[in-house]
């Protein structure tokens, strides 16, 4: 997504102005095409030859400077940008920006572009917090400029409180949800369900399975960066929440199935990549099973202990039989859109017979089957080889692809849909 955008970094000058080389260094190898423009007081912190060497094009910085090429480039720098994203914004630029002022090369490619502002504050707390400060960000947001919460922790003074740069990937987060703000997404709601159910035996026990969220994940990120709103109802993983996704962490598929309820009321898209645990144990013993048993599953002299398992609903299965009214269905909060429907198929053997009968007893738009047993697919792999399988039994056979190609070509086939 970031290949050949057209991105201006900023970089003001303040402690954090550092952390800017990071971005503009993964911006670059992301192949974004990106223009640094340094002011004055950053040079004092970094120098623009780093800059320079790491975005492969020359960086700008005196507006004065005797040749008066800047001066001519800076209004074909601001037409060009997709985006101009100020890291860090200084309490000086950041009041210079909301009064308009245009006083050197960054403030005047900021006056003069028509692109997004993504802007990320970084200074003390006490310049952050101060009235003039919050008012001048009030002022930008209310022009439609992003601004980019400042994270809580140690301050270059030592002191601890809100001021801190994001790290580089809530940036890039950042950087990625504007620049698709407008994509084939916008406007929509969409639910993703993520990573496996633990369904407990005892305070430090669980039935679980291998799934790292890594395929739900990268269906969230991927969506946001289409621009969409998206809810992450996630199982336990191990793995940072996207920048601008919101989370709803459960443990359980009972909890995952009334967090899914909850929030498809409004939603366009349900995506299931879920690995939800079939069954879950009859009872939760309230202390550690010891080795000789205990009052839940009784004395186990011989070695062996048995935990009897029942079956858990299944959130997809219920859903299609409510939303046909089936007789004796569990009741779903009334939907007020349609709801694309999408399920996976985690599979070992028979992989096109079982993702065909989920795909028809689920009732679902489209189905992503995977076969688990292979070493490049399924559970905590980086790729993925699926099947995809369309509601008119078309079948498409992907090839081997990093999670982001599938979940990319997930949202290709989903996207026409919501327009009919
Ligand atoms: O998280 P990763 O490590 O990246 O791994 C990705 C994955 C292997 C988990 C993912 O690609 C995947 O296959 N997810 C579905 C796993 C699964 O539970 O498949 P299933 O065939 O058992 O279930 C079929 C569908 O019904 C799924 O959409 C599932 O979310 C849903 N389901 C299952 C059980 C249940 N009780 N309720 C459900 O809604």
């Amino acid at each position: 997504m970031l290949l050949n955008r057209r991105i201006i970094v900023g970089v003001c000058g303040g402690i954090a102005s550092y952390k800017a080389i990071d971005l503009v260094s993964k911006l670059q190898q992301a192949g974004a095409l990106v223009d640094v423009i340094i002011t004055e007081n950053a040079e004092e912190f970094v120098r623009p030859l780093t800059f320079a060497t790491l975005s492969h094009r020359p960086v700008f910085g005196d507006l004065w400077e005797p040749s008066g090429e800047a001066a001519e480039t800076h209004i074909a720098l601001a037409e060009n940008a997709e985006l101009l994203v100020i890291v860090p914004a200084t309490a000086n630029t950041i009041a210079r920006l909301a009064h308009g002022m245009a006083d050197n090369m960054l403030t005047t490619v900021a006056l003069a572009t028509r692109a997004p502002v993504l802007i990320a504050p970084a200074m003390h707390s006490h310049m952050y917090t101060h009235p003039a400060t919050q008012a001048n960000l009030a002022l930008l947001r209310e022009r439609g400029v992003t601004v980019l919460e400042p994270a809580v922790g140690k301050l270059a003074s030592g002191e601890t409180g809100i001021g801190r740069l994001p790290d580089t990937a809530t940036l890039l987060g950042a950087i990625q949800q504007v620049l698709g703000q407008h994509g084939d997404l916008a406007g929509r709601r969409v639910v993703i369900s993520a990573g496996g159910t633990h369904e407990a035996i005892d305070p430090v026990r669980y039935v679980g399975n291998h799934s790292s969220g890594k395929m739900g994940y990268t269906l969230a990120t991927e969506a946001r960066d289409r621009g969409a709103h998206v809810i992450l109802v996630s199982g336990p993983v191990a793995l940072p929440v996207p920048y601008g996704v919101e989370l709803c962490s459960v443990e359980t598929a009972l909890q995952m199935r009334d967090a899914v309820y909850h929030f498809i009321t409004d939603a366009d898209v349900l995506i299931m990549s879920a690995a939800v645990a079939d069954f879950r144990p009859a009872q939760v013993a309230a202390h550690k099973i010891k080795k000789s048993g205990n009052e839940v599953t009784g004395q186990h002299e011989d070695g062996e202990l048995a935990i009897h398992l029942v079956q858990n609903p299944d959130i997809l299965a219920e859903l299609a039989a409510s939303l046909n009214g089936v007789a004796g269905s569990r009741p779903v909060p009334p939907l007020k859109r349609r709801l694309i429907r999408v399920g996976f198929a985690a599979e070992t053997q028979n992989l096109v017979e079982h993702a065909q009968e989920k795909l028809r007893r689920k009732q679902l738009d489209l189905l992503v089957a995977n076969d688990v047993s292979r070493d490049d697919s399924g559970f905590g792999t980086d790729t993925n080889k699926v099947l995809i399988f369309h509601a008119d039994d078309a079948m498409e056979d992907l090839p081997v692809m990093p999670k982001t190609g599938v979940a990319a070509a997930i949202w290709d086939r989903v996207v026409p849909l919501l327009a009919v």
